[in-house]
């Protein structure tokens, strides 16, 4: 008995050293590497910076497929809210609600997109359905411009909106680069 519990223990400390070793391997050596990697390369890099770090997950990625899933759950949340706060308004100018109400659509769209960009099979398509998204963005500010509520907070959001959406896609084609190359 004694003898077998010495073996069991002796192996699982061999276990345990190459487990450790090979996690120290892998893991870059410091947090947010990869995020501020590829941040630089982004053309509103605080933006990009303050999104990816709202995950955890961001802190050790190994890889850009890590930070495209974070950026779209970030923003699919967001999205939702704003979408949420567009639907909650009751009152207000007519220019306003109108607009609120032609934007419910490709709000849903956009989310909807956001969320399902990641199952596609060919990876060059998930960069383009955030594009498509962000075509749907534009629509609703041409909504708005067309009612006259320019310069409303529904311009706000939408510029917002569209920042979710180019960095995303931006980084939804970068994940595309490190798979083939
Ligand atoms: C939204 O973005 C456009 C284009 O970049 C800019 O001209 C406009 O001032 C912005 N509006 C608001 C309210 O943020």
């Amino acid at each position: 008995m004694p003898l077998s519990f010495s073996k069991i223990f002796i192996g699982f400390s061999v276990f345990s050293v190459i487990l450790v070793s090979n996690v120290a391997n892998d893991v870059p050596k410091k947090p947010y590497e990869l995020v501020n990697d590829v941040c630089r390369k982004q053309w509103n890099k605080q933006f990009c910076l303050e999104v990816l770090k709202f995950d955890t997950r961001s802190e050790f990625a190994e890889d850009i497929r890590t930070l495209t899933t974070i950026s779209l759950d970030v923003a699919t949340k967001r999205l939702t809210a704003t979408r949420d706060c567009f639907l909650g308004v009751k009152t207000g100018p007519p220019a306003i609600l109108k607009s609120l109400k032609d934007c419910i659509d490709p709000y849903n769209f956009v989310i909807q997109s956001l969320q399902n960009c990641l199952i596609e099979d060919d990876c060059l398509l998930t960069g383009y359905d955030i594009h498509i998204a962000g075509d749907e963005v534009t629509r609703c500010q041409k909504f708005v411009d067309s009612n006259g509520a320019h310069d409303s907070f529904i311009t706000t959001s939408n510029n917002v909106t569209l920042e979710y959406c180019w960095l995303s896609e931006s980084l939804a084609n970068l994940m595309c680069d490190e798979t083939r190359g």
